[in-house]
């Protein structure tokens, strides 16, 4: 990992003052002060700082229940950021797997891990995602063969991937996709001529979401296990 995300792993500071003490010439990697934040680095080098021996604190896997009228992003844009709901150390190490929008609720994935988090929203894994949708309009009777060989979203040039459609009433269904395209749901329901009115993310991969609104805990091994195929 670069030399300058290890000091935010195994320290308190952010990634820009872990850039200002690197470029300061304060770390010593392997006996060799290093001045590049770039610099890449392996958990089993010895890193200091300061005469201080650093050792990296272990990766964040975290579940979050997203409430309606909060933003997947760390930017104040007149809403909340789901940031706000989790209180650990080192917050700006972390980052979301996959946003929702901010009408949208339900499970969220935090974490400080990318090559974890890359096995999730890789378009190359096709993980699973499962949300329950409120309509405007019932739904069609031809929707789950629809969605079954794919639909062109406004603005694509190739159809989804098969998504299964399962009718719980005229006006509410279950989706279940493997592509994370922007505002996905949403457009795949306005290419058949009706219109989102409520999305919630119940499930990623065989992760359910178990939590009350705004509720947060840290998942289990074996759910931070059921991500690596
Ligand atoms: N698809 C959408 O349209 N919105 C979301 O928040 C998630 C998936």
């Amino acid at each position: 990992m670069r030399l300058d995300k290890f000091i935010c792993k195994s320290t308190e500071y952010n990634r820009s003052q872990a850039r200002a003490l690197i470029e300061a010439g304060e770390v010593v990697v392997n006996s060799l002060k290093i001045v590049d934040p770039a610099q890449q680095v392996h958990e089993n080098n010895s890193i200091v700082l300061n005469g201080r021996d650093l050792v990296a604190r272990p990766s964040r896997y975290i579940m979050l229940h997203k409430p309606a009228d909060s933003i997947c992003s760390n930017v104040d844009e007149g809403y909340p950021s789901i940031f706000n709901y989790i209180d650990v150390p080192a917050m700006d190490d972390l980052h979301i797997v996959g946003r929702l929008d901010t009408d949208t609720t339900g499970l969220v994935l935090v974490t400080d891990d990318g090559r974890w988090s890359f096995n999730i929203i890789s378009p190359q894994q096709q993980c699973e995602k499962v949300y329950l949708v409120g309509l405007r309009n019932p739904i069609a009777a031809d929707a789950a063969e629809k969605f079954s060989t794919g639909v062109l979203l406004q603005g694509e040039k190739t159809p989804t991937l098969p998504a299964k459609l399962e009718v719980i009433n005229p006006t509410q269904v279950r989706l279940t996709i493997t592509q994370g395209k922007y505002h996905q749901v949403k457009r795949m329901f306005a290419a058949i001529g009706n219109k989102v009115v409520k999305l919630h993310r119940e499930k990623i991969g065989s992760l359910a979401l178990n939590l009350d609104e705004s509720a947060w805990r840290y998942l289990t091994a074996a759910e931070i296990a059921s991500f690596n195929s």
